[in-house]
């Protein structure tokens, strides 16, 4: 069994050996995705794959408490990260409120916050109460509406220097580490060499400190869109749909159960 990652083993891996982080919903995949995982990150992407929705905004506390005791039953010896729902940290005290929550009822790791220069105060205020924070900059989901659609970040001067103000300064505030999201990756490679913490990216390319991806993007289970960024690793999508075919035909035709399923 791999040795439970801390956050000063997180730390002390940039530079090192690229980290490997991954979601999980439930307890079932948690423990499937276990031991190929450094950190598990209960991503509120689970509000469109899992719920269904449209995108994340819509997440709540219950629903990531309820996802987050399950992954942690599930990868009791992994480092679980809790995705911090839109609306869910919008000032200090508010963020303190929920992330207690996180930490009160649920064995989640650390929260998760989305943001950059501007929500650095609100990180501060978590790591000064005992919170461990892992970042999120450049492509916001929950920002989608604001910003009229997903746009990938770093295509300008401007953006870029931006980009490396958030990075430090949700590090100067106390982050063990950062996803970097939808980032050209040149950008995304300056900007992981301007914090000394890890960059984990996710369509952010491969000079950073390590990847993160959807479950159930790489796994090829979900069909509703593919971004650039995904690898399907295997098409489960369609590996569930011929065994559940393939069930179906043998109960219609009275092949299954057999003996050996009978009492
Ligand atoms: O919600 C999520 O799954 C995420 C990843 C895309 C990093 O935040």
């Amino acid at each position: 069994m791999n040795k439970k990652m801390t956050i000063n083993s997180i730390k002390k891996s940039k530079g090192v050996q690229p980290l490997v982080m991954i979601t999980a919903y439930d307890a079932l995949f948690a423990k499937l995705l276990e031991p190929s995982a450094d950190m598990i990150l209960v991503g509120d992407s689970l509000n469109m794959s899992f719920a269904g929705k449209g995108d994340t905004l819509s997440s709540t506390m219950e629903q990531m408490l309820y996802h987050t005791v399950a992954v942690c039953n599930g990868a009791k010896n992994s480092f679980v990260i809790c995705d911090m729902p839109f609306g869910t940290y919008t000032d200090k005290n508010i963020a303190l409120e929920n992330s207690l929550r996180v930490f009160r009822e649920t064995n989640a790791d650390c929260v998760k916050i989305e943001g950059g220069e501007e929500k650095a105060d609100i990180v501060r205020h978590l790591v000064s109460n005992s919170i461990a924070v892992c970042g999120h900059i450049g492509l916001l989901p929950q920002s989608v509406r604001s910003e009229g659609g997903y746009k990938v970040k770093g295509k300008t001067k401007d953006e870029e220097i931006q980009l490396i103000k958030d990075a430090k300064a949700i590090e100067d505030a106390g982050a063990f580490c950062m996803v970097i999201e939808g980032v050209k990756a040149d950008v995304a490679s300056k900007v992981a060499a301007s914090v000394d913490i890890p960059l984990i990216g996710i369509g952010a390319g491969k000079d950073v400190d390590g990847q993160v991806l959807v479950f159930s993007d790489m796994l090829g289970l979900f069909e509703e869109f593919t971004p650039k960024f995904v690898k399907k690793y295997i098409d489960g999508a369609s590996l569930v749909k011929d065994a559940v075919e393939n069930y179906a035909d043998e109960v219609k035709s009275k092949e299954f159960p057999k003996e050996e399923h009978t009492y």
